[in-house]
């Protein structure tokens, strides 16, 4: 037994010199050591032996298992470095390349200014209200006193899905949204895409921005509209900038202004950028008319309110000195790089 024991030792050894991937380690181990295997056949034999024998051949297999099992470790452990490395040469990485540039990207000029605007507002006490931007004749114009063949509805002719399903042209539909969902007091801006069918120019988009104010509750007046326009103007524009409200018509307020602010350039003197004014137009406002009031259920005699509408393409042309809308529109890098 114990040449046999010496046999499969040496022959054990033999096999894992030359043993050189896991796959054959595995088989020399299932071959050796398995319950099947070469030692484990001869374990089984042990009974046959007699007692003075068995104690000198238990311990010299119980060395020869141990020995094969630290040969095997060995191995295991030498194949593992060798793949590791073999690996590694393979996917050996050229640090020395330049690396794949990610470009950082900066907030668009709109978005700054309506962030800005938000900021102003919630300072306020005002919450942000949403609407959609497809929308039911009724909201864009009917609602706002616009009936059909209201000749103030050719300023803002728009795209049409139905006969009476649009594109939104203005945000004030959400006026209506709000106040038919709301009781006063009600304090909102609603910032948002809106659509006229205008062709591209300098000034003009088919699809601009625009923030709707509304504030309704008792004893609203014309004074809170000028005090919170000023407010927001000084915020953006800085402390100096006045502002001038103009008679004007909107059919959803009654009186209606036109806000001008005075010439950052000129400073009211009069120049080529504000064409000799002095101030430049900037939004619409005016007092809720009572009309608009009662069509969504709100008692035009306990309740008044102010409304405004800013594009915001004009407030971030102004705040940035562009000069042209459509840069705002046609994502080049190097416009939008500067913000
Ligand atoms: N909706 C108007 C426009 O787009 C602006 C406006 C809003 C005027 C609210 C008055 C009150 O021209």
């Amino acid at each position: 037994m114990k040449e046999q024991l010496e046999a499969i030792h040496s022959a054990a050894k033999q096999a894992l010199d030359a043993c050189s991937d896991v796959k054959t380690l595995e088989q020399i181990r299932v071959q050796y050591l398995g319950k099947k295997g070469a030692l484990t056949g001869i374990l089984k034999q042990m009974g046959k032996l007699s007692a003075e024998e068995r104690p000198a051949m238990g311990q010299l297999a119980n060395q020869v298992r141990s020995d094969i099992e630290q040969a095997l470790a060995d191995k295991q452990q030498k194949l593992s470095e060798r793949l590791l490395k073999e690996k590694l040469e393979a996917e050996t990485v050229d640090i020395t390349l330049p690396g794949k540039e990610t470009k950082i990207g900066s907030m668009h000029p709109l978005h700054i200014v309506e962030q800005e605007i938000r900021e102003i507002f919630l300072g306020l006490g005002f919450s942000v209200a949403d609407g959609p931007e497809v929308e039911y004749d009724y909201y864009n114009f009917e609602a706002l006193n616009l009936p059909p063949d209201h000749p103030a509805r050719d300023t803002q002719d728009t795209f049409y899905i139905t006969n009476n399903i649009l594109l939104r042209t203005q945000t004030s539909s959400v006026q209506v949204h709000v106040m038919e969902n709301q009781k006063p007091p009600i304090r909102i801006i609603s910032p948002g895409r809106v659509y006229r069918s205008d062709a591209v120019d300098a000034t003009h988009s088919p699809l601009f921005h625009q923030v709707e104010g509304l504030v309704v509750d008792k004893g609203i007046t014309m004074a809170d509209l000028k005090g919170t326009l000023e407010l927001l103007m000084q915020r953006l524009y800085g402390e100096e900038c006045k502002i001038r409200l103009r008679p004007h018509h909107f059919p959803f307020t009654e009186p209606s202004a036109e806000v001008d602010i005075i010439c950052f350039h000129c400073h009211g003197e009069g120049c080529r950028l504000c064409k000799g004014e002095g101030y430049i137009e900037l939004l619409g406002a005016g007092m809720v008319h009572p009309k608009i009031l009662e069509g969504c259920g709100i008692d035009s005699s306990v309740y008044s309110g102010f409304a405004f509408g800013l594009g915001l393409e004009r407030i971030a042309m102004r705040r940035y000195n562009i000069g042209d809308m459509r840069l705002l529109f046609e994502n080049d890098y190097r416009f939008l790089e500067q913000f």
